[in-house]
């Protein structure tokens, strides 16, 4: 592809989307360049803003053409780099293509542009009596196409699994351009093979999803949120395994934080932290049900037979807030450490502590703070934030070995949510053996064999 046929391609889509959907503005450019990660942001070439699906289809067919590769977009809160274009790339950005659809109660669905802010869809479900399953801190930026693309985790899994669980119908424009669109609500479809699925965590590589149907559940009564203090992963264990058996599916987010992180969040929230410092582990807990009753009876038996060492029941939605801010608090860690990294490691539940303690034996005379660990521990997923020297290289280089060649001895995944982008590419081989890699790359050849979807994301093509 010569310069001139590059460029008239631009013209073409310039021409095709008129000033409301084209831009290569400087500053706009620059708004598009990057992501929450830290991947180096990077000015796209130009940015598309295409306003329904007629027109991405159109877009990818020019695309397709002049072999112009696009980097799909969304809120752009996502931290492996998967939104971030190079140099020689041009961005789709979603964000007009924005909207609730439709809301079936009868249903319980609803169909929803890939644009629309997660925490839209969540109040929408709401408005109807009912409730949209996966929440992230991101949500009021975070896009529902972004969430789709990646898989989105975040706090309720234990209880409704991932993304990948809520969606029953879904639209995509491929590479070239052609449609494929399945929105029927159905739960049960076994027609052959399910192509949804494919493109769920795809992070953009195999096609650009516009629409989407998702599944709704009921919107509980009331939820109750405690906070307790265990001496040890050991206590932690058991209780989780208490609250399972005490309130099964009505156990809906149970979340650990170690105690740098917990002196980290503590620092970062207005009021006063709900339990002092020098605990083993620190649990959120979430339960719902018509009263707190239970939820409180159940912290007397776990502190009388000595699983917990301390704990607190929120009395109101602020007191159940300042709890989730202080776990919320991660998206501040930029503020506290000039360059750090991120590491969202799954493990089996029952060997997460052991991860923590040899980690931090790995790591120790590396780093110059100290590591900080959170996470979804009933999905078997840690965060891990790993201080560095700003500038060195080196260093990072051999934390993310040590920690991902313990990931891999532990039979673990370099990514439990937040997916591969462009930072975990390098060790995708620690978790995927290459058979599945090479898999990966064949599907992503039939989808995209020109390479102009997010090219160079997830995998080498
Ligand atoms: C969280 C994000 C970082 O769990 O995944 O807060
Ligand atoms: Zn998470």
């Amino acid at each position: 592809m010569n310069a001139d046929e590059f460029s008239e391609g631009l013209a073409e889509l310039s021409r095709l989307l008129g000033s409301a959907g084209f831009t290569d503005s400087v500053e706009d450019r620059g708004r598009y360049g990057g992501d929450a990660s830290t991947a180096l942001a990077c000015p796209p070439l130009a940015v598309l803003r295409p306003a329904d699906t007629q027109q991405v289809m159109d877009v990818m067919k020019v695309c397709h053409r002049h072999q112009i590769s696009i980097v799909p977009q969304g809120g752009r809160t996502g931290i492996s780099g998967g939104a971030v274009p190079r140099p020689s790339d041009v961005v789709l950005s979603l964000e007009r293509m924005n909207g609730v659809i439709s809301i079936d109660q009868d249903d319980a669905c609803l169909t929803v542009w890939a644009g629309t802010p997660l925490e839209t869809v969540q109040n929408a479900a709401r408005s109807v009596g009912l409730s949209y399953a996966v929440d992230i801190g991101s949500r009021g930026s975070a896009t529902i196409g972004g969430t789709v693309a990646t898989n989105a985790g975040g706090i309720r899994v234990l209880r409704y699994g991932t993304t990948r669980n809520q969606v029953l119908g879904f639209e995509a424009v491929l590479s070239d351009g052609t449609l494929l669109s399945n929105l029927r609500p159905l739960l049960k479809d076994n027609a052959g093979f399910d192509l949804k699925q494919l493109f769920i965590g795809s992070e953009g590589c195999l096609g650009i999803l516009t629409r989407v149907v998702l599944r709704l559940s009921p919107e509980p009564y009331r939820r109750h949120t405690a906070m307790l203090a265990v001496p040890d992963y050991a206590a932690a264990l058991a209780c989780l395994a208490s609250a399972r058996r005490q309130f099964d599916v009505d156990l809906v987010a149970f979340e650990a934080m170690w105690p740098a992180y917990w002196s980290f969040a503590a620092k970062r929230i207005e009021k006063p932290s709900p339990l002092g410092e020098g605990y083993g582990v620190y649990l959120l807990i979430e339960t719902t049900s018509e009263s707190q009753i239970p939820l409180e009876e159940w912290c007397v038996r776990c502190h009388e037979e000595g699983i917990t060492t301390d704990g607190v029941l929120a009395q109101s939605l602020a007191d159940a807030r300042s709890m989730w801010d202080l776990r919320e608090a991660i998206g501040e860690v930029g503020r506290e450490y000039g360059s750090f990294l991120s590491f969202d490691v799954g493990i089996a539940t029952s060997r997460l502590g052991e991860f923590v303690e040899t980690c931090d034996a790995c790591l120790g005379g590396l780093i110059p703070a100290k590591t900080l660990y959170l996470g979804h521990i009933a999905d078997g997923n840690l965060h891990v934030i790993v201080p560095v020297e700003t500038n060195d290289e080196a260093a990072a280089t051999e934390i993310e070995t040590r920690v991902y060649e313990l990931i891999s001895k532990m039979q673990g995944t370099v990514s439990a949510e937040h997916g591969i982008g462009l930072l975990k590419r390098p060790w995708l081989h620690k978790t995927r053996s290459l058979a599945e890699i090479e898999i990966m790359r064949r599907i992503k050849s039939v989808l995209d064999p020109a390479n102009i979807l997010n090219p160079g994301k997830v995998i080498q093509p």
